[in-house]
């Protein structure tokens, strides 16, 4: 870790959320900012003029003048194993996790394998401009053992958990109820809050664990004051149709999940794009987070998640935006972005780029309940920072000059730019990212 650094650019950062207050008066931003970074913490930040002189000697300032700074984006569901599969030609979720999912995640048992894997993983993640994901393992131990070791490394803030499932998979896939519970309580004591890690207890979904297994589940979960808890929920109508069958003793899929006490403040469900309004009424009376995945519902054909609903309706919930790879097709969060606003656009309703960049930053974050640490770039907070070039492409370069205020120039980010628009990622306030010269913290 670089001991004092100080970061200067133009800077945009979330105060509030703007499906709350209006897009207005949920962030600020500076043309020319100045942000002060000590063992890894913001320790100030504002205007460079207000600033400009309490840079001190000891402090190298890194200059981005004309580049964007954010706070690092958050991805809230995403698949590491699931990276050599990703854009695997495929039907729909069920014969896609049938025939290219379980096959692949087979592979895991081996540890080398699953640490060259994640090497990968955390290397697309940062080059994206990704800080911070929440994380599914597979059903083998080593395969968390490995993610973490490799995100110690690098110095990120994670959050990954085992696979639990004990039918419906193929046999070597399947863990037991006993083992399930076992296994991930180990990796809770040995991973929760080390560093800059946390686990978060992961029942694959319902049609892959049996009653038994979901009670154990919501035991550990309930165990420790501030595990998380991911699983995925209503993403097409043929699992839920299929959970209907499994459970017919359960008024709905959600249902399920509450019955073993899995539906909580720190629990994130991927998808819920069939969605009851008295789904949306449990979600946001037990404060849980939906991760909206729009690449991987439109790969799979899944359906459109109504994202105004959800935010705005009469039962608002939190939302974090999920890559879900290997079913997603980016690890770009702007190429989540570009999809968000088209699924919004097909659902009669607009998302704006204010509404987006505030997802991908402190949007996650509280749908992740660690808003006190990351997602914004206010004193106090982890100094995951990244770098944008708004201008990464010829087509950006001509367009951009066009735009007429920081609106419209978000937008054009999050239609047309991809992991080229990242100039640097700085993680725990040390560059592990670089553009210009291709480093990486992870070589
Ligand atoms: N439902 C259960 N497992 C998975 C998975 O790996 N990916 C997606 N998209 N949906 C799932
Ligand atoms: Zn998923």
């Amino acid at each position: 870790m670089t001991k004092k650094t100080v970061l200067r650019g133009a800077s945009l950062s979330f105060h509030a959320d703007p499906f709350v207050v209006g897009d207005k008066d949920s962030y600020t931003f500076f043309k020319d900012a100045l942000i002060f970074i000590d063992n890894g913490i913001i320790t100030k930040t504002g205007s460079y003029d207000s600033l400009k002189n309490e840079i001190t000697d000891d402090s190298i300032v890194h200059d981005y003048s004309g580049r964007l700074m954010t706070a690092g984006f958050i991805d809230t569901h995403v698949h590491y194993p699931q990276t050599p599969m990703i854009g695997a030609y495929g039907k729909h979720l069920l014969d896609w996790l049938e025939n290219y999912t379980y096959p692949t995640e087979a592979k895991f048992s081996d540890k080398e394998f699953a640490s060259q894997v994640a090497k990968m993983f955390l290397k697309q993640t940062i080059k994206a401009g990704t800080t911070t994901s929440m994380v599914y393992g597979t059903v083998y131990k080593e395969s968390v053992d490995a993610f973490f070791e490799e995100s110690e490394k690098l110095g990120t803030r994670m959050l990954c958990g085992k696979v639990m499932m004990d039918r419906n998979a193929p046999d070597e896939l399947l863990d037991t109820p006993e083992t399930g519970y076992k296994d991930s309580k180990a990796l809770v004591e040995k991973w929760h809050n080390k560093g800059r890690q946390l686990y978060v207890v992961t029942p694959r979904f319902a049609p892959t664990s049996t009653r038994e297994q979901l009670e154990m589940a919501g035991k550990l979960y309930n165990e420790y004051p501030d595990v998380f808890m991911q699983t995925h929920l209503c993403e097409t109508e043929g699992e839920i149709a299929w959970v209907k069958e499994l459970f017919p003793e359960r008024k709905s899929y959600l249902d399920v999940y509450d019955h073993y006490g899995l539906v909580g403040k720190r629990s994130v469900f991927g998808h819920c794009v069939h969605f009851e309004d008295e789904d949306f009424k449990t979600m946001s009376q037990k404060k849980a987070s939906i991760a909206h995945c729009p690449t991987s519902n439109l790969f799979l054909g899944s359906g459109l998640f109504d994202l105004n609903k959800a935010k705005t309706g009469k039962h608002p919930v939190y939302v974090g935006l999920g890559t879900d790879l290997g079913a997603g097709t980016s690890f770009c969060q702007l190429q989540t972005l570009n999809e968000v606003y088209k699924v919004a656009e097909m659902k009669d309703s607009s998302i704006t780029a204010i509404k987006g960049y505030y997802l991908a930053t402190r949007g996650g974050a509280e749908s992740l309940s660690l808003e006190d640490k990351i997602g914004s770039l206010e004193k106090g907070m982890e100094a995951d920072v990244t770098i944008w070039d708004l201008s990464s492409t010829e087509i950006l370069d001509y367009r951009i000059k066009l735009a007429k205020d920081l609106e419209e120039k978000l937008f054009l980010q999050m239609i047309l730019a991809d992991d080229r628009s990242v100039r640097a990622t700085y993680v725990n306030g040390e560059k592990v990212y670089d553009n210009k010269n291709n480093y990486y913290k992870l070589d």
